[in-house]
């Protein structure tokens, strides 16, 4: 009886010493006080604010809406062609092809552009690269190399012009020492050869009365096609990035000499000394006998801003013919009407015609 009674009671002070063991166990103190702080570590680099820099551009001003209404109204913005992606055609008629043959120097792009688009603002201006106004860096700075001729002129901002706004190459160069030449459908230097013409150059310079050279005053205008074709806007209708010459003025189209003026202080018109005239003049002439002889195909109007769309008739012709059929084509593909160049219009025309007869 007694070891049993002396049994429980050990077993009950076990149980309690248990029992506060786990009590204490779970139970902790009060935290102690904080230690004190270690050193700061060093600051990172702050990131860029991400749109610090976009006011530069995208302010309250109207100066990038004026430019946007401008371009908006250039036929950059309503033809462009873009649909025309292959290697051959993308580096002038969509905006990623120019900018591929910008960097690469070439002439045809690597492949077909997937998704092209037309020409935009970032076709020439390094838009959104850093986010300031380096962006508007034009993305091509170099020479315009004339593929025509293999030569290469220094138009200053021009220069991004002429790299599109030239003749593209013949397949097979008129060779005015052999006899015949093989007229092919789509003839002639392609739908500009301003900057050959600018240039004083890329015509076939068939000999007769009329010297070949340029003239030099315009050769040294700076930024050449940029001084003519972008200077101050006139609304959206001419200068700024319309691009365009011309403007309507109660129902009459005007020519804007201001960017004459400063060196032909008496111009009212493109037409300085009726060289423009005269030009024209002689270009229907070419025309009309060209057409008599069966090469050309025109259409019956003499309005100028239809030749452009005149076609070669393809056929075996004497070489001489040939070469005097693409000078009509790279005249009338300038557009000019002599402005680009005087004096190497009035001798391309003159001496072709002069062949002839
Ligand atoms: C150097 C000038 C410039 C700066 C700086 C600039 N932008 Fe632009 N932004 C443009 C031009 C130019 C366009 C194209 C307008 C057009 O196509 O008509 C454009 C277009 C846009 C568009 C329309 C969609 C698109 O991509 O065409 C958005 C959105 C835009 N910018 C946001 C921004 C933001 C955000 C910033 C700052 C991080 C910024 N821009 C900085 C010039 C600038
Ligand atoms: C990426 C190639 C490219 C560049 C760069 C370029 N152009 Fe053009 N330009 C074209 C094409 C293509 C057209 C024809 C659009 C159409 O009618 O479909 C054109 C049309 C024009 C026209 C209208 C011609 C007409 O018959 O109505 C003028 C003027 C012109 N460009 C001037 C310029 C000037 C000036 C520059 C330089 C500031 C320039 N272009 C830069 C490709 C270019
Ligand atoms: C070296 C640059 C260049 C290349 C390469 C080029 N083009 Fe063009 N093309 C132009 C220019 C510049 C114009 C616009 C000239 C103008 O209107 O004064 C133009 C105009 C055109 C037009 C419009 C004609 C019109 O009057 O509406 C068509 C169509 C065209 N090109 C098709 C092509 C095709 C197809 C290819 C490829 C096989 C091609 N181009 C390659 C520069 C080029
Ligand atoms: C065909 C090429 C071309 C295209 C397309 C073009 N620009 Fe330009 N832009 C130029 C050239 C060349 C100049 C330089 C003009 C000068 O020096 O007088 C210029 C100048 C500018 C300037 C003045 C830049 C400065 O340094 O202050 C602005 C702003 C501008 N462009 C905006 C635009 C916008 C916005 C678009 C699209 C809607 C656009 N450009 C499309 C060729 C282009
Ligand atoms: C001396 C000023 C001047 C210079 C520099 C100049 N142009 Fe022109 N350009 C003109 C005039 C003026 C016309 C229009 C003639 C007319 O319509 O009677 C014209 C017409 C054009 C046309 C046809 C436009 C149309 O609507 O039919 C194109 C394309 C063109 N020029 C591109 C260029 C290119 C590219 C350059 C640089 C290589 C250039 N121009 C340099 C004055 C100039
Ligand atoms: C930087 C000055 C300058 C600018 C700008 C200029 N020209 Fe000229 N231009 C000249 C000079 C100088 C001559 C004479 C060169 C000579 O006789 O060899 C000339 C010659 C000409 C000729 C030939 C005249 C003749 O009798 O043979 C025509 C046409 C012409 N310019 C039209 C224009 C037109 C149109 C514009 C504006 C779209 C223009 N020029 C802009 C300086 C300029």
């Amino acid at each position: 009886m007694k070891s049993i009674h002396s049994k429980t009671v050990w077993l009950s002070i076990w149980g309690v010493i248990i029992f506060a063991s786990m009590l204490f166990a779970s139970c902790e103190g009060p935290a102690g006080k904080d230690g004190l702080a270690g050193k700061d570590g060093t600051d990172g680099k702050d990131g860029a604010d991400g749109t610090q820099n976009c006011g530069t551009c995208h302010d309250a001003s109207t100066d990038l809406f004026a430019k946007q209404l401008q371009w908006a109204a250039s036929q950059h913005a309503v033809g462009t062609n873009f649909e025309r992606s292959g290697t051959s055609c993308a580096p002038c008629h969509t905006s990623e092809g120019f900018r591929e043959v910008a960097e690469t120097g070439l002439t045809t792009t690597a492949a077909a552009i997937n998704n092209p688009s037309g020409q935009n603002c970032r076709t020439c201006h390094k838009i959104h690269e850093t986010h300031t106004d380096a962006d508007w860096a034009l993305t091509y700075t170099g020479t315009t190399k004339l593929q025509f001729t293999k030569t290469e002129i220094d138009l200053g901002k021009g220069s991004l012009c002429g790299q599109c706004h030239q003749a593209r190459p013949l397949a097979a160069m008129v060779d005015l020492t052999a006899e015949n030449y093989e007229v092919k459908v789509r003839f002639g230097p392609h739908h500009s050869s301003a900057a050959n013409m600018f240039a004083g150059s890329g015509a076939f310079e068939i000999p007769g009365t009329e010297a070949y050279g340029s003239t030099a005053a315009h050769q040294n205008i700076q930024n050449a096609c940029v001084n003519c074709h972008m200077g101050p806007a006139y609304g959206v209708q001419a200068g700024g990035h319309s691009l365009k010459m011309t403007y309507e003025y109660s129902g009459k189209i005007v020519d804007n000499v201001a960017v004459c003026t400063p060196c032909h202080s008496s111009a009212t018109s493109f037409d300085v000394n009726s060289v423009q005239e005269e030009v024209l003049g002689l270009i229907i002439e070419l025309r009309g006998k060209l057409a008599d002889l069966g090469m050309l195909k025109k259409d019956a109007s003499d309005n100028p801003s239809d030749f452009h769309s005149d076609a070669a008739i393809p056929g075996v012709y004497s070489s001489l013919n040939a070469a005097v059929l693409y000078n009509y084509l790279y005249l009338v593909n300038d557009k000019s009407w002599g402005v680009h160049n005087p004096k190497y219009t009035r001798a391309v025309v003159k001496n072709s015609l002069q062949a002839l007869n």
